[in-house]
Protein backbone atom coordinates (compact mmCIF):
# COMPACT_ATOMS: atom_id res chain seq x y z
CA UNK A 1 0.00 0.00 0.00
CA UNK A 2 1.22 3.54 -0.74
CA UNK A 3 1.73 5.46 1.91
CA UNK A 4 -0.79 8.80 2.10
CA UNK A 5 0.42 12.08 2.68
CA UNK A 6 -2.08 15.32 3.06
CA UNK A 7 -0.95 18.52 1.48
CA UNK A 8 -2.54 21.60 2.54
CA UNK A 9 -1.70 24.46 0.69
CA UNK A 10 -4.25 27.46 -0.89
CA UNK A 11 -2.14 28.37 -3.38
CA UNK A 12 -3.19 26.18 -6.53
CA UNK A 13 -0.01 25.76 -8.12
CA UNK A 14 1.85 25.11 -5.24
CA UNK A 15 -0.78 22.15 -4.26
CA UNK A 16 -0.56 20.72 -7.76
CA UNK A 17 3.30 21.02 -7.86
CA UNK A 18 3.72 19.04 -4.50
CA UNK A 19 0.88 16.12 -5.78
CA UNK A 20 2.86 15.68 -8.95
CA UNK A 21 6.22 15.77 -7.06
CA UNK A 22 5.25 12.68 -4.53
CA UNK A 23 2.94 10.93 -6.90
CA UNK A 24 6.10 10.14 -9.04
CA UNK A 25 7.77 8.79 -6.01
CA UNK A 26 4.37 6.50 -5.87
CA UNK A 27 2.89 8.12 -3.00
CA UNK A 28 -0.91 8.21 -2.48
CA UNK A 29 -1.58 12.35 -1.91
CA UNK A 30 -4.83 13.85 -1.06
CA UNK A 31 -4.78 17.95 -1.63
CA UNK A 32 -6.60 20.61 0.66
CA UNK A 33 -7.16 23.82 0.34
CA UNK A 34 -7.69 25.71 3.76
CA UNK A 35 -7.44 24.56 7.34
CA UNK A 36 -10.71 23.21 7.80
CA UNK A 37 -10.68 21.00 5.00
CA UNK A 38 -6.96 19.44 5.78
CA UNK A 39 -8.49 19.18 9.48
CA UNK A 40 -12.06 17.52 8.23
CA UNK A 41 -9.94 15.19 5.90
CA UNK A 42 -7.59 14.31 8.86
CA UNK A 43 -10.05 13.44 10.94
CA UNK A 44 -11.56 11.12 8.26
CA UNK A 45 -8.39 8.79 7.41
CA UNK A 46 -5.16 8.24 8.54
CA UNK A 47 -2.09 9.75 7.31
CA UNK A 48 1.57 9.04 7.08
CA UNK A 49 2.48 12.56 6.87
CA UNK A 50 0.97 15.82 6.49
CA UNK A 51 2.56 18.53 4.51
CA UNK A 52 1.26 22.01 5.24
CA UNK A 53 1.98 25.89 4.57
CA UNK A 54 1.76 27.80 7.65
CA UNK A 55 -0.54 31.09 6.01
CA UNK A 56 -3.78 28.79 5.04
CA UNK A 57 -7.25 30.26 5.02
CA UNK A 58 -10.35 29.58 7.16
CA UNK A 59 -7.49 28.11 9.93
CA UNK A 60 -4.02 28.74 9.43
CA UNK A 61 -0.62 26.62 9.53
CA UNK A 62 0.02 26.97 13.60
CA UNK A 63 -3.76 26.25 14.77
CA UNK A 64 -3.82 22.82 11.68
CA UNK A 65 -0.80 21.57 13.36
CA UNK A 66 -1.84 22.52 16.93
CA UNK A 67 -5.53 20.42 16.31
CA UNK A 68 -3.95 17.89 14.17
CA UNK A 69 -0.94 16.79 17.59
CA UNK A 70 -4.16 16.84 19.45
CA UNK A 71 -5.78 14.00 17.62
CA UNK A 72 -3.00 12.09 16.63
CA UNK A 73 0.59 13.67 18.56
CA UNK A 74 2.99 11.43 16.85
CA UNK A 75 1.84 12.44 13.54
CA UNK A 76 4.95 13.73 11.22
CA UNK A 77 4.27 16.99 9.60
CA UNK A 78 6.55 18.80 6.94
CA UNK A 79 5.70 22.60 7.11
CA UNK A 80 6.43 24.10 3.73
CA UNK A 81 6.75 27.89 3.85
CA UNK A 82 8.11 31.34 2.40
CA UNK A 83 6.70 33.41 5.63
CA UNK A 84 9.56 34.50 7.62
CA UNK A 85 7.33 35.05 10.44
CA UNK A 86 9.59 33.89 13.56
CA UNK A 87 7.09 34.04 15.64
CA UNK A 88 4.47 31.36 13.93
CA UNK A 89 7.86 29.19 13.07
CA UNK A 90 8.71 29.08 16.58
CA UNK A 91 5.01 27.82 17.36
CA UNK A 92 4.66 24.83 15.26
CA UNK A 93 8.39 23.83 16.06
CA UNK A 94 7.28 23.59 19.73
CA UNK A 95 4.62 21.47 18.76
CA UNK A 96 6.85 19.02 17.07
CA UNK A 97 7.16 19.96 13.51
CA UNK A 98 9.29 17.19 12.21
CA UNK A 99 10.54 18.68 8.70
CA UNK A 100 10.66 22.32 7.92
CA UNK A 101 10.93 23.25 3.75
CA UNK A 102 11.42 26.88 2.32
CA UNK A 103 9.42 27.99 -0.31
CA UNK A 104 10.70 28.57 -3.18
CA UNK A 105 12.34 24.45 -2.86
CA UNK A 106 13.57 22.12 -5.23
CA UNK A 107 11.51 18.92 -6.20
CA UNK A 108 14.58 17.06 -4.55
CA UNK A 109 14.20 18.83 -1.44
CA UNK A 110 10.87 17.62 -0.90
CA UNK A 111 11.55 13.87 -1.49
CA UNK A 112 14.18 13.80 0.40
CA UNK A 113 12.41 15.45 3.21
CA UNK A 114 9.95 12.81 2.62
CA UNK A 115 11.86 9.66 2.68
CA UNK A 116 13.84 11.06 5.38
CA UNK A 117 10.61 11.23 7.91
CA UNK A 118 9.32 7.66 6.99
CA UNK A 119 12.61 6.41 7.46
CA UNK A 120 12.44 7.86 10.98
CA UNK A 121 8.65 6.28 11.06
CA UNK A 122 10.22 2.79 10.13
CA UNK A 123 13.05 3.51 12.65
CA UNK A 124 10.79 4.41 15.52
CA UNK A 125 8.01 1.10 14.98
CA UNK A 126 10.83 -1.24 14.35
CA UNK A 127 12.87 0.26 17.91
CA UNK A 128 9.13 -0.84 19.48
CA UNK A 129 9.14 -4.25 18.00
CA UNK A 130 13.09 -4.80 18.99
CA UNK A 131 11.78 -3.54 22.96
CA UNK A 132 8.86 -6.28 23.23
CA UNK A 133 11.65 -9.06 21.46
CA UNK A 134 14.06 -7.73 23.88
CA UNK A 135 12.45 -7.95 27.13
CA UNK A 136 11.40 -11.28 26.32
CA UNK A 137 15.30 -12.41 25.47
CA UNK A 138 16.39 -10.86 28.47
CA UNK A 139 13.71 -13.61 30.32
CA UNK A 140 15.77 -16.26 28.65
CA UNK A 141 19.16 -14.95 29.41
CA UNK A 142 18.36 -14.97 32.78
CA UNK A 143 16.31 -17.99 32.56
CA UNK A 144 19.91 -19.53 31.56
CA UNK A 145 21.66 -18.15 34.60
CA UNK A 146 19.17 -19.12 36.86
CA UNK A 147 18.97 -22.37 35.65
CA UNK A 148 22.77 -22.93 36.01
CA UNK A 149 21.98 -21.62 39.67
CA UNK A 150 18.90 -23.65 40.74
CA UNK A 151 20.90 -26.77 39.21
CA UNK A 152 23.80 -26.19 41.22
CA UNK A 153 21.90 -25.24 44.54
CA UNK A 154 19.50 -28.20 44.18
CA UNK A 155 21.93 -30.73 43.41
CA UNK A 156 23.95 -30.38 47.29
CA UNK A 157 20.67 -30.63 49.60
CA UNK A 158 19.76 -33.33 47.09
CA UNK A 159 22.61 -35.78 48.22
CA UNK A 160 21.99 -34.52 51.86
CA UNK A 161 18.37 -35.83 51.43
CA UNK A 162 19.37 -39.06 49.35
CA UNK A 163 22.12 -40.11 51.43
CA UNK A 164 20.20 -39.48 54.85
CA UNK A 165 17.37 -41.57 53.72
CA UNK A 166 19.75 -44.56 52.69
CA UNK A 167 21.18 -44.72 55.92
CA UNK A 168 17.68 -44.67 57.33
CA UNK A 169 16.46 -47.36 54.86
CA UNK A 170 19.70 -49.91 55.96
CA UNK A 171 19.02 -49.41 59.45
CA UNK A 172 15.47 -50.58 59.41
CA UNK A 173 16.53 -53.19 56.78
CA UNK A 174 19.16 -54.64 59.91
CA UNK A 175 16.54 -53.55 62.76
CA UNK A 176 13.60 -55.25 61.61
CA UNK A 177 14.31 -58.54 60.99
CA UNK A 178 15.50 -58.63 64.72
CA UNK A 179 12.31 -56.76 66.24
CA UNK A 180 10.08 -59.24 64.14
CA UNK A 181 12.18 -62.08 65.32
CA UNK A 182 11.80 -61.21 68.79
CA UNK A 183 8.09 -59.85 68.39
CA UNK A 184 7.75 -64.22 67.63
CA UNK A 185 9.96 -64.96 70.75
CA UNK A 186 12.90 -65.07 69.42
CA UNK A 187 16.15 -64.29 71.66
CA UNK A 188 18.17 -62.02 69.77
CA UNK A 189 18.69 -59.67 72.24
CA UNK A 190 22.11 -58.64 71.94
CA UNK A 191 21.13 -57.63 68.39
CA UNK A 192 18.45 -55.87 69.20
CA UNK A 193 20.55 -53.40 71.25
CA UNK A 194 23.34 -53.13 69.16
CA UNK A 195 20.82 -52.10 66.44
CA UNK A 196 19.10 -49.79 68.38
CA UNK A 197 22.64 -48.33 69.60
CA UNK A 198 23.09 -46.66 66.33
CA UNK A 199 20.27 -45.07 66.25
CA UNK A 200 21.47 -41.69 68.00
CA UNK A 201 24.86 -42.23 66.04
CA UNK A 202 23.25 -43.07 62.68
CA UNK A 203 19.88 -42.13 62.05
CA UNK A 204 19.33 -38.80 64.04
CA UNK A 205 22.19 -37.33 61.89
CA UNK A 206 20.81 -38.80 58.83
CA UNK A 207 17.15 -37.65 59.48
CA UNK A 208 18.79 -34.18 60.41
CA UNK A 209 20.98 -34.01 56.97
CA UNK A 210 17.67 -34.84 54.99
CA UNK A 211 15.30 -32.69 56.82
CA UNK A 212 17.84 -29.63 56.28
CA UNK A 213 18.14 -30.82 52.20
CA UNK A 214 14.81 -29.98 52.12
CA UNK A 215 14.59 -26.93 53.73
CA UNK A 216 17.59 -25.52 51.59
CA UNK A 217 15.35 -26.93 48.33
CA UNK A 218 12.40 -24.90 50.43
CA UNK A 219 14.49 -21.77 50.69
CA UNK A 220 15.46 -21.59 46.64
CA UNK A 221 12.44 -22.49 45.82
CA UNK A 222 10.87 -19.39 47.81
CA UNK A 223 13.52 -17.13 46.71
CA UNK A 224 12.61 -18.31 43.01
CA UNK A 225 8.80 -16.94 43.37
CA UNK A 226 10.67 -13.30 43.07
CA UNK A 227 10.78 -14.50 39.29
CA UNK A 228 7.33 -15.78 38.73
CA UNK A 229 6.13 -15.23 35.67
CA UNK A 230 3.85 -12.70 34.08
CA UNK A 231 3.83 -11.12 36.99
CA UNK A 232 2.49 -7.29 36.99
CA UNK A 233 5.30 -5.51 38.45
CA UNK A 234 5.30 -3.98 41.58
CA UNK A 235 7.56 -2.02 43.35
CA UNK A 236 7.60 -2.16 47.25
CA UNK A 237 9.81 -1.64 50.06
CA UNK A 238 12.82 -4.04 49.76
CA UNK A 239 15.70 -5.12 51.75
CA UNK A 240 19.12 -4.83 49.76
CA UNK A 241 20.71 -7.74 51.44
CA UNK A 242 17.82 -9.82 50.64
CA UNK A 243 17.85 -8.74 47.17
CA UNK A 244 21.71 -9.55 47.08
CA UNK A 245 21.67 -12.66 48.50
CA UNK A 246 19.12 -14.10 45.90
CA UNK A 247 21.43 -12.76 43.24
CA UNK A 248 24.60 -14.50 44.68
CA UNK A 249 22.66 -17.94 45.47
CA UNK A 250 22.00 -17.67 41.84
CA UNK A 251 25.17 -17.05 40.64
CA UNK A 252 27.22 -19.38 43.44
CA UNK A 253 28.51 -21.89 40.95
CA UNK A 254 30.80 -18.98 39.57
CA UNK A 255 31.67 -16.87 42.32
CA UNK A 256 32.34 -19.44 44.36
CA UNK A 257 35.75 -20.05 42.18
CA UNK A 258 36.78 -16.40 43.44
CA UNK A 259 36.98 -14.63 46.41
CA UNK A 260 34.08 -12.54 47.17
CA UNK A 261 34.73 -9.63 49.63
CA UNK A 262 30.93 -9.05 50.40
CA UNK A 263 30.30 -5.79 52.88
CA UNK A 264 27.73 -3.97 54.65
CA UNK A 265 28.09 -0.79 56.45
CA UNK A 266 25.78 -0.63 59.18
CA UNK A 267 22.01 -1.05 59.47
CA UNK A 268 20.65 0.00 55.90
CA UNK A 269 17.67 1.73 55.27
CA UNK A 270 15.06 -0.60 52.95
CA UNK A 271 14.91 0.95 49.12
CA UNK A 272 11.89 1.00 47.04
CA UNK A 273 11.77 -1.16 43.98
CA UNK A 274 10.98 -3.84 42.12
CA UNK A 275 12.35 -6.63 43.28
CA UNK A 276 13.26 -8.81 40.17
CA UNK A 277 14.49 -6.06 38.15
CA UNK A 278 17.19 -5.50 40.82
CA UNK A 279 18.28 -8.84 41.36
CA UNK A 280 18.51 -9.40 37.44
CA UNK A 281 20.13 -6.70 37.27
CA UNK A 282 22.65 -7.38 40.17
CA UNK A 283 23.51 -10.87 38.13
CA UNK A 284 24.26 -9.49 35.49
CA UNK A 285 27.10 -7.16 37.12
CA UNK A 286 28.48 -10.31 39.39
CA UNK A 287 28.20 -12.21 35.69
CA UNK A 288 30.24 -9.81 33.93
CA UNK A 289 32.99 -9.25 36.83
CA UNK A 290 33.70 -12.76 37.05
CA UNK A 291 34.02 -13.06 33.27
CA UNK A 292 36.27 -10.10 33.62
CA UNK A 293 38.26 -11.15 36.60
CA UNK A 294 38.33 -15.01 34.41
CA UNK A 295 39.16 -13.34 31.38
CA UNK A 296 42.74 -11.46 32.99
CA UNK A 297 43.80 -14.30 35.16
CA UNK A 298 43.57 -16.70 31.92
CA UNK A 299 45.67 -13.72 29.94
CA UNK A 300 48.06 -13.47 32.64
CA UNK A 301 48.60 -17.08 32.91
CA UNK A 302 47.55 -16.77 36.77
CA UNK A 303 46.74 -19.57 39.55
CA UNK A 304 45.20 -17.23 42.21
CA UNK A 305 41.00 -16.51 42.39
CA UNK A 306 40.75 -12.42 41.29
CA UNK A 307 38.76 -10.81 43.45
CA UNK A 308 35.02 -9.58 43.63
CA UNK A 309 33.95 -6.59 45.79
CA UNK A 310 30.29 -5.91 46.82
CA UNK A 311 29.58 -2.89 49.09
CA UNK A 312 26.47 -1.85 50.37
CA UNK A 313 25.59 1.65 51.90
CA UNK A 314 23.27 4.31 52.97
CA UNK A 315 24.97 7.76 52.35
CA UNK A 316 23.98 10.20 55.22
CA UNK A 317 21.82 13.19 54.39
CA UNK A 318 21.49 11.64 50.59
CA UNK A 319 18.10 10.26 49.93
CA UNK A 320 19.82 6.83 47.83
CA UNK A 321 21.58 3.97 48.63
CA UNK A 322 25.11 2.57 47.36
CA UNK A 323 25.37 -0.55 45.91
CA UNK A 324 29.40 -0.97 44.68
CA UNK A 325 30.48 -4.24 42.32
CA UNK A 326 33.78 -3.81 42.22
CA UNK A 327 36.46 -6.35 40.58
CA UNK A 328 40.04 -6.52 39.45
CA UNK A 329 39.18 -8.21 36.16
CA UNK A 330 40.44 -6.85 32.72
CA UNK A 331 39.10 -3.81 32.81
CA UNK A 332 36.86 -1.65 29.80
CA UNK A 333 38.95 -0.12 27.09
CA UNK A 334 38.29 3.34 26.61
CA UNK A 335 37.51 3.28 23.38
CA UNK A 336 34.72 1.08 23.51
CA UNK A 337 33.40 2.52 27.25
CA UNK A 338 30.48 4.47 25.38
CA UNK A 339 29.17 1.21 23.85
CA UNK A 340 28.81 -0.89 26.93
CA UNK A 341 25.59 -0.04 27.57
CA UNK A 342 24.20 -0.47 23.94
CA UNK A 343 22.09 -3.39 22.96
CA UNK A 344 23.82 -6.18 21.74
CA UNK A 345 27.35 -4.77 22.50
CA UNK A 346 29.84 -7.39 23.03
CA UNK A 347 33.36 -8.17 23.30
CA UNK A 348 32.58 -12.02 24.83
CA UNK A 349 32.79 -15.24 22.08
CA UNK A 350 29.78 -16.12 20.72
CA UNK A 351 26.83 -18.03 22.60
CA UNK A 352 28.15 -16.79 25.82
CA UNK A 353 27.36 -13.09 25.73
CA UNK A 354 24.17 -11.19 24.50
CA UNK A 355 25.04 -8.05 24.59
CA UNK A 356 21.74 -7.22 26.54
CA UNK A 357 22.73 -7.28 30.03
CA UNK A 358 24.51 -3.68 30.64
CA UNK A 359 21.61 -2.34 28.30
CA UNK A 360 18.85 -4.14 30.16
CA UNK A 361 20.46 -3.25 33.82
CA UNK A 362 20.72 0.56 33.01
CA UNK A 363 16.76 0.64 31.95
CA UNK A 364 16.24 -1.12 34.83
CA UNK A 365 17.84 0.80 37.58
CA UNK A 366 16.37 4.23 35.94
CA UNK A 367 12.91 2.31 35.49
CA UNK A 368 13.15 2.01 39.62
CA UNK A 369 14.74 5.71 40.33
CA UNK A 370 18.39 4.90 40.29
CA UNK A 371 21.09 5.84 38.35
CA UNK A 372 24.49 3.83 37.42
CA UNK A 373 27.92 4.97 36.90
CA UNK A 374 31.05 3.73 35.91
CA UNK A 375 34.94 3.91 36.48
CA UNK A 376 37.30 1.22 34.78
CA UNK A 377 41.31 0.93 34.13
CA UNK A 378 42.36 -1.28 31.66
CA UNK A 379 44.19 -4.16 33.93
CA UNK A 380 42.86 -2.92 36.99
CA UNK A 381 39.77 -3.87 36.74
CA UNK A 382 36.15 -1.83 36.93
CA UNK A 383 33.31 -0.89 39.54
CA UNK A 384 30.11 -0.03 38.83
CA UNK A 385 28.33 2.24 41.28
CA UNK A 386 24.66 1.92 41.48
CA UNK A 387 22.52 4.65 43.46
CA UNK A 388 19.01 3.20 44.66
CA UNK A 389 16.60 5.77 45.79
CA UNK A 390 15.79 5.01 49.78
CA UNK A 391 11.91 3.75 50.57
CA UNK A 392 9.34 6.60 51.45
N1 LIG B 1 33.03 -5.72 34.98
C1 LIG B 1 33.44 -5.65 33.71
N2 LIG B 1 34.74 -5.73 33.36
C2 LIG B 1 35.15 -5.67 32.08
N3 LIG B 1 34.31 -5.52 31.03
C3 LIG B 1 33.00 -5.43 31.27
C4 LIG B 1 32.48 -5.49 32.61
N4 LIG B 1 31.13 -5.36 32.54
C5 LIG B 1 30.84 -5.23 31.23
N5 LIG B 1 31.95 -5.27 30.47
C6 LIG B 1 32.03 -5.14 29.00
O1 LIG B 1 30.80 -4.64 28.53
C7 LIG B 1 30.26 -5.53 27.55
C8 LIG B 1 28.76 -5.47 27.61
O2 LIG B 1 28.29 -6.04 28.82
P1 LIG B 1 26.83 -6.63 28.88
O3 LIG B 1 26.55 -7.11 30.25
O4 LIG B 1 25.90 -5.63 28.30
O5 LIG B 1 26.87 -7.82 27.84
P2 LIG B 1 27.62 -9.22 27.96
O6 LIG B 1 28.02 -9.49 29.37
O7 LIG B 1 28.69 -9.25 26.92
O8 LIG B 1 26.45 -10.22 27.55
P3 LIG B 1 25.17 -10.63 28.46
O9 LIG B 1 25.18 -9.79 29.69
O10 LIG B 1 24.00 -10.33 27.60
O11 LIG B 1 25.36 -12.07 28.72
C9 LIG B 1 30.88 -6.87 27.84
O12 LIG B 1 30.91 -7.71 26.71
C10 LIG B 1 32.26 -6.47 28.32
O13 LIG B 1 33.11 -6.21 27.23
MG1 LIG C 1 26.61 -9.21 30.99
Amino acid sequence: MPEKILVADDEDIVRELIQNILEEEGFEVVKARDGREAMALFKEAPFNIVITDLLLPQMNGEELVGSIKQIKANTDVIVVTGYSNVSMVVGVMKMGVTEFIRKPFQPTELVLAVKKVLEGQRLRSHNAKMQTGMIEMEKLSIIGTMAAGIAHEIKNPNVFIKGGLKIIKKYFDEVVPVLLSLSAGGTEKEALSRALSQYETKIGPAVLSAINGTERIAEIVKGMSTFEHNKARDVKETDTKALVKEALTLTSHRVKYHNLHYEVAGDLKKIKVNAQEMVVSFINFIVNAIDAIEERLKKEGREDKGNLRLTVRDNPDKPFQTIIFKDDGCGIDPKIINQIFDPFYTTKDVGKGTGLGLFLTKGNIERNGGSLNVKTAVGEGTEFTVELPHAG
